[in-house]
Protein backbone atom coordinates (compact mmCIF):
# COMPACT_ATOMS: atom_id res chain seq x y z
CA UNK A 1 0.00 0.00 0.00
CA UNK A 2 2.69 2.36 0.85
CA UNK A 3 4.57 1.55 -1.87
CA UNK A 4 1.73 2.05 -4.41
CA UNK A 5 1.31 5.41 -3.10
CA UNK A 6 4.85 6.59 -2.98
CA UNK A 7 4.73 5.12 -6.95
CA UNK A 8 1.35 7.19 -7.26
CA UNK A 9 3.10 10.39 -5.56
CA UNK A 10 6.59 10.42 -7.75
CA UNK A 11 4.94 9.62 -11.20
CA UNK A 12 2.17 12.51 -10.70
CA UNK A 13 4.98 14.56 -9.71
CA UNK A 14 7.05 13.43 -12.72
CA UNK A 15 3.75 13.82 -15.02
CA UNK A 16 3.80 17.73 -13.72
CA UNK A 17 6.77 18.00 -14.39
CA UNK A 18 8.31 16.58 -17.05
CA UNK A 19 5.36 15.98 -19.27
CA UNK A 20 6.04 12.66 -20.22
CA UNK A 21 2.89 10.08 -21.11
CA UNK A 22 4.75 7.06 -20.03
CA UNK A 23 4.73 8.48 -16.36
CA UNK A 24 0.82 9.28 -16.96
CA UNK A 25 0.69 5.42 -17.41
CA UNK A 26 2.71 4.32 -14.14
CA UNK A 27 0.48 7.08 -12.22
CA UNK A 28 -3.16 5.34 -13.62
CA UNK A 29 -1.72 2.99 -12.60
CA UNK A 30 -0.71 3.55 -9.51
CA UNK A 31 -3.68 4.93 -8.53
CA UNK A 32 -5.99 1.79 -9.65
CA UNK A 33 -3.63 -0.12 -7.52
CA UNK A 34 -3.38 2.45 -4.71
CA UNK A 35 -7.53 2.34 -4.76
CA UNK A 36 -7.95 -1.38 -4.36
CA UNK A 37 -5.48 -1.89 -1.67
CA UNK A 38 -7.42 0.79 0.00
CA UNK A 39 -11.12 -0.84 -0.44
CA UNK A 40 -9.17 -4.02 1.00
CA UNK A 41 -7.90 -2.42 3.86
CA UNK A 42 -11.46 -0.88 4.56
CA UNK A 43 -12.53 -4.13 4.15
CA UNK A 44 -10.34 -5.93 6.63
CA UNK A 45 -11.12 -3.08 9.22
CA UNK A 46 -14.98 -3.36 9.05
CA UNK A 47 -14.77 -7.02 8.87
CA UNK A 48 -12.35 -7.19 12.19
CA UNK A 49 -14.52 -4.18 13.71
CA UNK A 50 -17.41 -6.52 13.08
CA UNK A 51 -15.68 -9.90 14.33
CA UNK A 52 -13.56 -7.49 17.71
CA UNK A 53 -17.33 -5.80 18.49
CA UNK A 54 -16.09 -2.36 17.59
CA UNK A 55 -13.51 -0.65 15.80
CA UNK A 56 -11.55 0.37 19.25
CA UNK A 57 -11.33 -3.07 19.74
CA UNK A 58 -10.13 -4.01 16.36
CA UNK A 59 -7.16 -1.57 16.68
CA UNK A 60 -6.31 -2.81 20.35
CA UNK A 61 -6.56 -6.81 18.78
CA UNK A 62 -4.04 -5.35 16.11
CA UNK A 63 -1.52 -3.90 19.01
CA UNK A 64 -2.26 -6.70 21.41
CA UNK A 65 -0.90 -9.08 18.80
CA UNK A 66 2.24 -7.00 18.08
CA UNK A 67 3.03 -7.02 21.68
CA UNK A 68 2.58 -10.74 22.18
CA UNK A 69 4.47 -10.73 19.08
CA UNK A 70 7.52 -8.69 20.57
CA UNK A 71 7.36 -10.62 23.74
CA UNK A 72 7.55 -14.56 22.29
CA UNK A 73 10.42 -13.13 19.86
CA UNK A 74 12.25 -11.75 22.90
CA UNK A 75 11.90 -14.64 25.29
CA UNK A 76 11.54 -18.02 22.58
CA UNK A 77 14.90 -19.10 22.07
CA UNK A 78 13.73 -20.98 19.24
CA UNK A 79 15.67 -19.29 16.33
CA UNK A 80 18.85 -19.46 17.95
CA UNK A 81 18.54 -23.05 18.87
CA UNK A 82 17.56 -23.75 15.19
CA UNK A 83 20.53 -20.82 13.76
CA UNK A 84 18.34 -19.96 11.27
CA UNK A 85 19.48 -16.87 9.18
CA UNK A 86 16.24 -15.36 9.38
CA UNK A 87 14.01 -14.89 12.26
CA UNK A 88 10.47 -16.87 12.17
CA UNK A 89 8.02 -14.74 13.64
CA UNK A 90 5.08 -16.58 15.07
CA UNK A 91 1.63 -15.61 13.59
CA UNK A 92 -0.46 -14.47 16.34
CA UNK A 93 -4.18 -13.33 16.19
CA UNK A 94 -6.27 -11.78 19.05
CA UNK A 95 -9.86 -11.34 18.73
CA UNK A 96 -12.43 -9.84 21.09
CA UNK A 97 -15.75 -11.93 22.56
CA UNK A 98 -17.96 -10.84 24.73
CA UNK A 99 -15.71 -9.74 27.75
CA UNK A 100 -13.58 -12.48 26.91
CA UNK A 101 -10.53 -12.55 24.61
CA UNK A 102 -9.08 -15.08 22.62
CA UNK A 103 -5.52 -15.72 21.11
CA UNK A 104 -4.11 -17.88 18.43
CA UNK A 105 -0.62 -18.09 18.39
CA UNK A 106 0.80 -20.61 15.41
CA UNK A 107 3.43 -23.39 16.75
CA UNK A 108 6.89 -22.81 15.32
CA UNK A 109 9.44 -25.38 15.96
CA UNK A 110 11.02 -25.35 18.85
CA UNK A 111 8.24 -24.06 20.58
CA UNK A 112 7.22 -26.45 22.78
CA UNK A 113 6.42 -25.16 25.96
CA UNK A 114 2.48 -24.14 26.20
CA UNK A 115 3.03 -22.80 29.36
CA UNK A 116 6.15 -20.33 28.53
CA UNK A 117 3.56 -18.96 25.55
CA UNK A 118 1.02 -18.38 28.13
CA UNK A 119 3.35 -15.88 30.12
CA UNK A 120 4.34 -14.47 27.10
CA UNK A 121 0.74 -13.55 26.83
CA UNK A 122 0.06 -12.63 30.48
CA UNK A 123 2.78 -10.24 30.52
CA UNK A 124 1.83 -8.64 27.04
CA UNK A 125 -1.58 -7.94 27.81
CA UNK A 126 -1.50 -3.96 28.70
CA UNK A 127 -3.12 -0.73 28.99
CA UNK A 128 -6.79 -1.11 29.61
CA UNK A 129 -6.73 -5.05 29.03
CA UNK A 130 -3.64 -5.01 31.78
CA UNK A 131 -6.18 -7.35 34.41
CA UNK A 132 -6.85 -9.85 31.60
CA UNK A 133 -4.93 -13.13 31.90
CA UNK A 134 -5.04 -16.61 30.42
CA UNK A 135 -7.66 -18.88 32.02
CA UNK A 136 -7.93 -21.62 29.53
CA UNK A 137 -5.11 -22.90 27.69
CA UNK A 138 -4.95 -25.28 24.73
CA UNK A 139 -2.80 -27.04 21.99
CA UNK A 140 -4.72 -28.34 19.06
CA UNK A 141 -4.82 -31.81 17.88
CA UNK A 142 -2.57 -31.71 15.29
CA UNK A 143 -0.40 -29.84 17.27
CA UNK A 144 0.20 -26.66 14.99
CA UNK A 145 -1.78 -23.90 17.12
CA UNK A 146 -1.97 -23.05 20.54
CA UNK A 147 -5.41 -21.31 21.30
CA UNK A 148 -5.77 -19.42 24.95
CA UNK A 149 -8.80 -17.40 26.41
CA UNK A 150 -8.22 -14.47 29.10
CA UNK A 151 -10.70 -13.41 31.08
CA UNK A 152 -10.54 -10.23 33.17
CA UNK A 153 -8.91 -12.02 36.58
CA UNK A 154 -7.88 -8.88 38.53
CA UNK A 155 -11.09 -6.95 38.80
CA UNK A 156 -12.80 -7.89 42.30
CA UNK A 157 -15.76 -10.05 41.78
CA UNK A 158 -16.80 -10.44 45.37
CA UNK A 159 -20.66 -11.08 45.39
CA UNK A 160 -22.45 -8.85 47.72
CA UNK A 161 -25.75 -9.39 47.45
CA UNK A 162 -28.03 -6.22 48.94
CA UNK A 163 -30.81 -7.88 49.26
CA UNK A 164 -32.71 -11.61 49.10
CA UNK A 165 -34.05 -10.59 45.58
CA UNK A 166 -30.26 -10.78 44.16
CA UNK A 167 -29.64 -14.35 44.86
CA UNK A 168 -30.73 -15.98 41.50
CA UNK A 169 -34.35 -17.64 41.99
CA UNK A 170 -34.20 -20.34 39.59
CA UNK A 171 -33.54 -23.68 40.76
CA UNK A 172 -30.05 -25.51 39.35
CA UNK A 173 -28.21 -22.22 38.83
CA UNK A 174 -26.24 -21.02 41.32
CA UNK A 175 -24.22 -17.51 41.26
CA UNK A 176 -20.59 -18.22 43.11
CA UNK A 177 -19.41 -14.76 42.13
CA UNK A 178 -19.71 -11.99 40.27
CA UNK A 179 -20.22 -13.04 36.54
CA UNK A 180 -20.19 -17.13 37.24
CA UNK A 181 -23.44 -18.47 38.01
CA UNK A 182 -23.14 -22.07 37.22
CA UNK A 183 -26.38 -24.67 36.41
CA UNK A 184 -25.90 -27.57 38.76
CA UNK A 185 -27.22 -30.02 35.90
CA UNK A 186 -24.30 -29.89 34.43
CA UNK A 187 -21.16 -28.94 36.96
CA UNK A 188 -23.03 -31.25 39.86
CA UNK A 189 -20.81 -31.28 43.11
CA UNK A 190 -18.79 -28.92 44.47
CA UNK A 191 -15.89 -29.00 46.94
CA UNK A 192 -14.74 -26.21 49.38
CA UNK A 193 -11.08 -26.39 50.80
CA UNK A 194 -9.61 -24.20 52.86
CA UNK A 195 -8.33 -23.24 56.59
CA UNK A 196 -10.41 -22.38 59.63
CA UNK A 197 -11.67 -18.85 58.87
CA UNK A 198 -10.97 -18.66 55.41
CA UNK A 199 -14.30 -18.45 54.27
CA UNK A 200 -15.85 -21.85 53.82
CA UNK A 201 -19.04 -21.75 55.93
CA UNK A 202 -20.07 -18.32 54.08
CA UNK A 203 -19.44 -19.95 50.75
CA UNK A 204 -21.75 -22.63 51.62
CA UNK A 205 -24.42 -19.88 53.04
CA UNK A 206 -24.28 -17.92 49.83
CA UNK A 207 -25.45 -21.13 47.88
CA UNK A 208 -27.89 -22.20 51.28
CA UNK A 209 -29.69 -19.14 50.41
CA UNK A 210 -29.85 -19.30 47.21
CA UNK A 211 -31.42 -22.72 47.25
CA UNK A 212 -33.94 -21.82 49.98
CA UNK A 213 -35.08 -18.85 47.88
CA UNK A 214 -35.58 -21.25 44.80
CA UNK A 215 -36.95 -24.00 46.54
CA UNK A 216 -34.69 -26.69 46.36
CA UNK A 217 -34.67 -29.26 48.80
CA UNK A 218 -31.72 -29.08 51.14
CA UNK A 219 -30.28 -31.42 53.77
CA UNK A 220 -27.58 -30.69 55.81
CA UNK A 221 -24.42 -32.96 57.35
CA UNK A 222 -23.64 -30.51 60.09
CA UNK A 223 -19.81 -31.16 61.65
CA UNK A 224 -19.59 -27.79 63.67
CA UNK A 225 -23.46 -27.47 64.29
CA UNK A 226 -23.38 -24.17 62.38
CA UNK A 227 -26.99 -25.01 60.80
CA UNK A 228 -28.43 -26.09 63.86
CA UNK A 229 -30.65 -22.29 63.87
CA UNK A 230 -31.58 -23.21 60.73
CA UNK A 231 -34.33 -26.04 62.30
CA UNK A 232 -36.56 -22.72 63.09
CA UNK A 233 -38.33 -22.75 60.22
CA UNK A 234 -36.77 -25.58 58.84
CA UNK A 235 -37.03 -29.39 59.44
CA UNK A 236 -34.87 -30.63 62.13
CA UNK A 237 -34.75 -34.09 60.64
CA UNK A 238 -32.96 -32.41 57.46
CA UNK A 239 -29.75 -31.41 60.04
CA UNK A 240 -27.71 -34.02 61.18
CA UNK A 241 -24.52 -33.99 63.07
CA UNK A 242 -24.51 -37.57 64.73
CA UNK A 243 -22.99 -40.05 63.00
CA UNK A 244 -25.72 -42.15 63.20
CA UNK A 245 -27.92 -39.52 61.44
CA UNK A 246 -25.59 -38.78 59.10
CA UNK A 247 -25.24 -42.42 58.38
CA UNK A 248 -29.22 -42.96 58.13
CA UNK A 249 -29.84 -38.85 55.86
CA UNK A 250 -27.38 -40.51 53.47
CA UNK A 251 -29.30 -43.65 53.11
CA UNK A 252 -32.36 -41.75 52.59
CA UNK A 253 -30.43 -39.76 50.17
CA UNK A 254 -28.95 -43.13 48.20
CA UNK A 255 -32.75 -44.85 47.88
CA UNK A 256 -34.17 -41.44 46.49
CA UNK A 257 -31.55 -41.91 44.20
CA UNK A 258 -32.66 -45.31 42.91
CA UNK A 259 -36.58 -44.14 43.07
CA UNK A 260 -35.55 -41.17 40.77
CA UNK A 261 -33.77 -43.59 38.28
CA UNK A 262 -37.10 -45.28 38.20
CA UNK A 263 -38.64 -42.68 37.54
CA UNK A 264 -36.55 -41.33 34.43
CA UNK A 265 -36.63 -44.86 33.35
CA UNK A 266 -40.23 -44.88 33.19
CA UNK A 267 -40.04 -41.35 31.01
CA UNK A 268 -37.58 -42.21 28.71
CA UNK A 269 -39.62 -45.22 27.73
CA UNK A 270 -43.13 -43.33 27.07
CA UNK A 271 -41.25 -40.36 25.68
CA UNK A 272 -39.07 -42.80 23.36
CA UNK A 273 -35.89 -40.52 24.41
CA UNK A 274 -32.37 -41.37 25.25
CA UNK A 275 -30.46 -39.74 28.04
CA UNK A 276 -33.50 -37.58 30.16
CA UNK A 277 -32.01 -36.03 32.68
CA UNK A 278 -33.60 -35.15 36.17
CA UNK A 279 -33.11 -31.65 35.08
CA UNK A 280 -35.12 -32.11 31.74
CA UNK A 281 -37.82 -33.52 33.84
CA UNK A 282 -37.53 -30.66 36.25
CA UNK A 283 -37.73 -32.74 39.29
CA UNK A 284 -36.57 -30.40 42.33
CA UNK A 285 -32.89 -30.77 43.16
CA UNK A 286 -31.37 -32.15 46.13
CA UNK A 287 -28.69 -30.88 47.49
CA UNK A 288 -26.55 -32.56 50.03
CA UNK A 289 -24.80 -29.88 51.94
CA UNK A 290 -21.58 -30.90 54.09
CA UNK A 291 -19.77 -28.48 56.62
CA UNK A 292 -16.66 -29.79 57.89
CA UNK A 293 -16.47 -33.29 56.86
CA UNK A 294 -13.38 -33.48 58.17
CA UNK A 295 -14.74 -33.47 61.82
CA UNK A 296 -16.87 -35.97 60.93
CA UNK A 297 -14.76 -38.79 59.18
CA UNK A 298 -12.38 -37.99 62.34
CA UNK A 299 -14.98 -38.69 64.70
CA UNK A 300 -16.37 -41.96 63.02
CA UNK A 301 -15.46 -45.45 63.17
CA UNK A 302 -13.86 -47.33 60.72
CA UNK A 303 -16.99 -49.09 59.66
CA UNK A 304 -18.95 -45.94 59.86
CA UNK A 305 -16.51 -44.26 57.52
CA UNK A 306 -16.31 -47.52 55.23
CA UNK A 307 -20.32 -46.70 54.83
CA UNK A 308 -20.15 -43.05 54.75
CA UNK A 309 -17.84 -42.65 51.68
CA UNK A 310 -19.82 -45.58 50.42
CA UNK A 311 -22.72 -43.45 50.36
CA UNK A 312 -20.80 -40.36 49.14
CA UNK A 313 -19.51 -42.35 46.20
CA UNK A 314 -22.82 -43.10 45.19
CA UNK A 315 -24.25 -39.46 45.45
CA UNK A 316 -21.12 -38.24 43.39
CA UNK A 317 -21.51 -41.14 40.54
CA UNK A 318 -25.35 -41.47 39.85
CA UNK A 319 -26.51 -37.87 41.68
CA UNK A 320 -26.30 -36.18 38.16
CA UNK A 321 -28.54 -37.84 35.96
CA UNK A 322 -31.10 -37.44 38.73
CA UNK A 323 -30.68 -34.47 40.44
CA UNK A 324 -29.13 -35.03 43.25
CA UNK A 325 -26.07 -32.85 44.13
CA UNK A 326 -23.30 -32.88 46.77
CA UNK A 327 -21.60 -29.54 48.08
CA UNK A 328 -18.65 -30.24 50.67
CA UNK A 329 -16.18 -28.40 52.94
CA UNK A 330 -13.27 -29.06 54.26
CA UNK A 331 -9.89 -27.94 55.99
CA UNK A 332 -7.94 -30.54 54.18
CA UNK A 333 -8.47 -32.14 50.29
CA UNK A 334 -6.20 -35.15 51.09
CA UNK A 335 -7.07 -38.36 50.41
CA UNK A 336 -7.65 -39.32 54.60
CA UNK A 337 -10.67 -36.88 54.08
CA UNK A 338 -12.33 -37.97 51.14
CA UNK A 339 -10.71 -40.63 48.51
CA UNK A 340 -9.84 -40.01 45.24
CA UNK A 341 -12.64 -41.54 43.56
CA UNK A 342 -14.70 -38.68 45.18
CA UNK A 343 -12.06 -35.80 44.91
CA UNK A 344 -11.92 -36.66 41.10
CA UNK A 345 -16.13 -36.32 40.77
CA UNK A 346 -16.41 -32.86 42.16
CA UNK A 347 -16.80 -30.22 38.72
CA UNK A 348 -16.25 -27.35 41.04
CA UNK A 349 -13.46 -27.00 43.07
CA UNK A 350 -12.96 -24.16 45.62
CA UNK A 351 -9.86 -23.72 47.48
CA UNK A 352 -9.66 -20.44 49.98
CA UNK A 353 -6.59 -18.55 51.36
CA UNK A 354 -2.96 -19.50 51.16
CA UNK A 355 -2.09 -23.50 51.22
CA UNK A 356 1.12 -24.94 50.25
CA UNK A 357 1.88 -26.61 46.96
CA UNK A 358 1.05 -29.94 48.05
CA UNK A 359 -2.54 -28.94 49.01
CA UNK A 360 -2.97 -26.89 45.65
CA UNK A 361 -1.76 -30.11 43.96
CA UNK A 362 -4.15 -32.07 45.80
CA UNK A 363 -7.03 -29.71 45.00
CA UNK A 364 -6.41 -28.76 41.56
CA UNK A 365 -3.48 -31.36 39.83
CA UNK A 366 -1.18 -28.19 39.44
CA UNK A 367 0.79 -26.22 41.55
CA UNK A 368 -0.65 -22.29 41.06
CA UNK A 369 0.64 -19.63 42.94
CA UNK A 370 4.11 -20.01 45.85
CA UNK A 371 2.46 -16.53 47.18
CA UNK A 372 0.13 -15.86 49.82
CA UNK A 373 -3.60 -15.20 48.91
CA UNK A 374 -5.55 -12.58 50.58
CA UNK A 375 -8.23 -13.24 52.93
CA UNK A 376 -11.00 -14.28 51.40
CA UNK A 377 -9.90 -14.97 48.67
CA UNK A 378 -8.62 -18.20 46.59
CA UNK A 379 -8.81 -20.22 43.59
CA UNK A 380 -11.63 -22.36 41.56
CA UNK A 381 -11.60 -24.58 39.19
CA UNK A 382 -15.31 -25.85 36.88
CA UNK A 383 -15.15 -28.65 35.02
CA UNK A 384 -12.39 -29.62 32.23
CA UNK A 385 -8.82 -30.60 32.88
CA UNK A 386 -7.66 -27.50 30.35
CA UNK A 387 -9.08 -24.68 32.30
CA UNK A 388 -6.76 -23.12 34.85
CA UNK A 389 -7.66 -22.03 38.14
CA UNK A 390 -8.91 -18.64 38.20
CA UNK A 391 -9.24 -16.21 41.44
CA UNK A 392 -12.32 -16.61 43.86
CA UNK A 393 -13.68 -14.36 45.82
CA UNK A 394 -15.61 -15.37 49.39
CA UNK A 395 -18.88 -13.53 48.73
CA UNK A 396 -19.52 -10.57 51.17
CA UNK A 397 -22.86 -11.38 52.64
CA UNK A 398 -22.55 -9.44 55.67
CA UNK A 399 -22.31 -5.71 53.79
CA UNK A 400 -26.17 -5.29 53.95
CA UNK A 401 -26.64 -7.87 56.94
CA UNK A 402 -28.18 -10.66 55.13
N1 LIG B 1 -16.12 -11.90 52.01
C1 LIG B 1 -16.02 -11.66 53.33
N2 LIG B 1 -15.81 -10.40 53.77
C2 LIG B 1 -15.72 -10.15 55.08
N3 LIG B 1 -15.81 -11.08 56.05
C3 LIG B 1 -16.01 -12.35 55.71
C4 LIG B 1 -16.11 -12.71 54.34
N4 LIG B 1 -16.30 -14.05 54.27
C5 LIG B 1 -16.29 -14.49 55.55
N5 LIG B 1 -16.12 -13.49 56.43
C6 LIG B 1 -16.05 -13.64 57.91
O1 LIG B 1 -14.90 -14.42 58.25
C7 LIG B 1 -15.18 -15.31 59.33
C8 LIG B 1 -14.80 -16.73 58.97
O2 LIG B 1 -15.58 -17.18 57.86
P1 LIG B 1 -16.15 -18.65 57.78
O3 LIG B 1 -16.96 -18.71 56.55
O4 LIG B 1 -16.82 -19.05 59.06
O5 LIG B 1 -14.79 -19.47 57.60
P2 LIG B 1 -14.55 -21.06 57.72
O6 LIG B 1 -15.86 -21.74 57.60
O7 LIG B 1 -13.61 -21.39 56.62
O8 LIG B 1 -13.91 -21.28 59.06
C9 LIG B 1 -16.65 -15.18 59.62
O9 LIG B 1 -16.79 -14.40 60.79
C10 LIG B 1 -17.22 -14.43 58.46
O10 LIG B 1 -18.24 -13.56 58.88
MG1 LIG C 1 -16.76 -23.07 58.83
Amino acid sequence: MAVAILVLIVSSLLVKFLNISFFADIRNLALIVSLILAVAELIKIIVGSMQNDGIFKYFWSLYLADCIRKSLLNTMDINIVKNAPIIEVPAVEVEFSDDKIKVYVSKLAGMSDIDKVREDIDSSFRGKYKAYAVVEAIASINGVEFSFTLEDVGTDRTFIPKTINDLVKKPYFLTLQKGLTINLAKYPHMAVWGRTGSGKTTVLMNIIAQCFSNDTDLLFIDGKTEFSSFSIFYPSSKIVTDNADVLNLLKHVTATIMERQKIIADEVKRRKKLGLTGFDLGLKPIVVIGDEIGSIVAGMTAKEKKQFVAYLTQIVQKGRSVSVFLIVASQSPAVDVLPNGIRSQFSTKILLGSASGDIQRMAFDVEITDGDVARFQGYYIIGGTSVLPQKYFVPNLFKYGL
